[in-house]
């Protein structure tokens, strides 16, 4: 899964059209609407009533133009930073069409490109004046007099004996009304940027705001938890994730400050308190990724583990898991979920530093693992996801078993993490990693693509069996003949300008 840039959603509440009275029942176009078609006529090539032929068809404008021209708050909540919802009546004056109600539904498969389409707002409204009556909204962007049906709208109002006759209808919108995109766009210094992204996590929204955004900061948290049902606490990161535990400095902006929260992810439960532990909900692909790669009876070390989405699928697949995490607020989430998701006999978990598991615990399955390799059929699988130093530790494994090497394709398969900024990325991991190894990669691993983290900032998995002259003492094999890599260097290169192309286009 993909937390993308998201626009704030609109809210799934319903209108309530709170005034309504006809004001006027003539054929229209009024001051106010006169002005309205005079912007339309400016903001796109469109012709008006009495200037097109019967005919022709009236050019659709935009949506988002169509928006922000009539059903945008009213222009004094421009600079509000403490959120006063009141300050958002407006009336707007729509065009409508009078019908008697036991035809309304019939008339309305017909008049779909009439009708108003807003949601949130009712099309079809009581009529104040005659309980028999109900008032059709129509587009006020497409409908000005009876001129604006087109010929086969006409012909219905006549088979249904209904005049084709535009009234006046005045609509009060209030702040449940406006899309949250409308209100911050409204509300911010104007031109300036408001779609800000934010990942959910549990009840959080996890933002991430622009300086020009942080004068208007708890005004846009309280905005998100009106607008996207569920939302409960809006959060603004407050530094980069440089410290040891990968875990966000944040500020709450509103709602409450309780950061415990549990999360969905590929169908598997965690709970955690956001404060304190590492979670990226962007990374639920990548996570299914490897899951998928993993077969029953193979073997996981997952020497980052956070708080267990590798660990918890390996186990739920019948995997064997080892799990480790040096923080120890994941350890103990860890142990919980593993205990929440059932699996917490099929997973040992650690609260060692990477290279201690890798040289303790690690080292003693792999030795007692490998040892029995004439019986074993399964793989072994080590997933090192801490992308700023994950390369590092790959030093852990040069000369890290003694003794008989295993046979060739069940040497453990490596999935490690890292970030580039390089203008070819995966070749500039495959370089680091192998530097640390002291060995080329190029031609005996995989990498691939896992997100764009920043313009310019990948972050990429390399994946390879760890030759024998690595992982063993005393051996010397030639590296440059280390065959039959685990995916061929060619086809992967592919693969990676492939995703690298698609990734892309999905940010
Ligand atoms: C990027 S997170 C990944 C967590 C998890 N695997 C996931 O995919 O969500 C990295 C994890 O490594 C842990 N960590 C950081 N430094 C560590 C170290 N030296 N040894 C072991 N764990 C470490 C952090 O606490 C964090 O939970």
């Amino acid at each position: 899964m993909r937390i993308l840039w998201r626009p704030f959603e609109f809210s799934r509440r319903l209108l309530k059209v709170k005034s309504c009275s006809i004001t006027e029942s003539e054929f229209l176009i009024p001051l106010a609407w006169t002005s309205l078609t005079q912007k339309l006529r400016k903001a796109s090539d469109i012709s008006l009533p009495g200037q097109r032929k019967r005919s022709s068809t009236m050019p659709e404008i935009e949506t988002n133009e169509r928006d922000s021209e009539l059903f945008s708050p009213p222009s004094d909540v421009r600079g509000m930073t403490k959120l006063d919802r009141t300050a958002f009546k407006k009336t707007v004056t729509i065009p409508v069409l009078k019908v008697k109600k036991e035809i309304v539904n019939k008339l309305m498969r017909s008049l779909k490109r009439a009708a108003l389409q807003r949601p949130g707002i009712k099309r079809v409204i009581e009529d104040p004046d005659d309980e028999e009556n109900r008032l059709i909204m129509l587009d006020p962007y497409k409908m000005f007099t009876h001129d604006s049906f087109e010929k086969a709208e006409l012909s219905i109002l006549t088979q249904l004996n209904v005049k084709p006759q535009i009234s006046k209808y005045n609509l009060e919108l209030t702040y449940e009304n406006f899309k949250s995109e409308e209100i911050l766009k409204a509300v911010l210094p104007e031109g300036q940027d408001v779609t800000s992204g934010f990942s959910r996590v549990g009840h959080i929204a996890h933002l991430n705001l622009r300086d020009h955004q942080l004068p208007f900061k708890h005004l846009i948290g309280q905005v998100m938890i009106d607008k996207n049902p569920g939302i409960t606490s809006v959060v603004n990161k407050i530094n980069n994730i440089d410290n040891t535990y990968r875990n966000f400095q944040m500020e709450v902006l509103s709602g409450e400050e309780n950061m415990m929260t549990k999360v969905r992810e590929n169908n598997y439960t965690y709970e955690f308190d956001f404060s304190k532990v590492y979670w990226n909900p962007r990374l639920s692909t990548e996570h299914s990724r490897i899951t998928e790669i993993l077969k029953p009876g193979d073997v996981l070390f997952d020497v980052f583990a956070g708080v267990g989405p590798f660990a918890i699928p390996a186990a739920k697949k019948n995997c064997t898991v080892f799990a480790n995490d040096l923080n120890p607020e994941s350890h103990k989430w860890l142990l919980h979920n593993c205990k929440l998701n059932k699996v917490d006999q099929k997973v040992k978990v650690f609260n060692l530093d990477g290279k201690e598991f890798l040289q303790g615990p690690v080292k003693e399955e792999l030795t007692q693992q490998l040892g029995l390799s004439k019986e074993r059929k399964h793989s072994v699988h080590i997933v090192m996801n801490l992308p700023a130093k994950a390369i590092e530790f790959l030093s852990a494994f040069k000369s890290l078993l003694e003794g008989q090497p295993c046979s060739r394709e069940l040497l453990p398969i490596v999935h490690c993490y890292s970030f580039s900024k390089d203008a070819d990325p995966a070749e500039d991991v495959r370089q680091r990693a192998g530097a640390v190894l002291g060995i080329s990669l190029e031609a005996c691993s995989s990498v691939h693509l896992v997100r764009n983290v920043a313009p310019n900032k990948e972050m990429l998995c390399i994946t390879f069996q760890i030759p024998t002259a690595i992982l063993y003492k005393n051996q010397t094999m030639n590296l440059e003949h280390h065959e039959d890599p685990p995916v061929k260097r060619q086809r992967t290169d592919e693969a990676f300008s492939e995703e690298k192309t698609q990734i892309a286009s999905n940010t």
